[in-house]
């Protein structure tokens, strides 16, 4: 399944991602993509919110991932954008981290990752989206691998509906 729609402005990408964060099912395994500076931090920022995690989330800027627990959950943060070889990143790595329980495994720069198609996962893509001169917002696409993540997408479709 796949839905698309618009986000005018930082607030809603906030506002979706911590929608996900409250409603998804764990352990969660979400993978972004979308061109430089189209707000792959952002809905991570409302992501990790809306799963309870306080800390103020920043990407990770040498190393590849960030950790951020509560006493009883752990919010994994991978930024891929530096990454020069994807064969850095071993599968079986990310695979040890899927296995945890009560986790949300976020991937900025998904894409640079093959070998996805095994795994039942949320994509979440930007788009620049110009709406007026001097004013350009943002286009999500989100897709479902698998049906983990089915009656997620129909939620958020309903709430994206009380926006129009
Ligand atoms: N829906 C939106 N409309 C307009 N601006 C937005 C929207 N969502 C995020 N932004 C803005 O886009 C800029 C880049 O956001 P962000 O850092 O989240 O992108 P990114 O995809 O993580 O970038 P990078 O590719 O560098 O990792 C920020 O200034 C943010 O406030
Ligand atoms: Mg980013």
């Amino acid at each position: 399944m796949k839905i698309k729609f618009c986000l005018p402005s930082v607030e809603h990408t906030l506002q979706i991602g911590n929608f996900i964060g409250q409603f998804v099912y764990i352990p969660a395994f979400i993978c972004l993509t979308g061109e430089l500076g189209t707000g792959k931090t952002t809905f991570t920022k409302g992501l990790a919110m809306g799963f309870g995690i306080k800390d103020n989330i920043t990407s990770p800027t040498f190393t590849l991932i960030n950790e951020f627990a509560t006493k009883d959950k752990h919010f994994f943060h991978f930024d891929l954008y530096r990454l020069d070889n994807p064969e850095e990143i071993f599968l079986w790595d990310l695979d040890e981290y899927l296995k945890k329980s009560n986790s949300i495994v976020a991937i900025e720069w998904a894409d640079r990752l093959k070998n996805l198609n095994n795994y039942e996962r949320l994509d979440v893509c930007f788009e620049y989206l110009p709406i007026s001169p001097g004013v350009e917002g943002r286009n999500i696409i989100l897709n479902s691998y698998g049906t983990k993540y089915l009656s997620l997408l129909e939620e958020v479709q309903k709430f994206v509906d009380t926006w129009s």
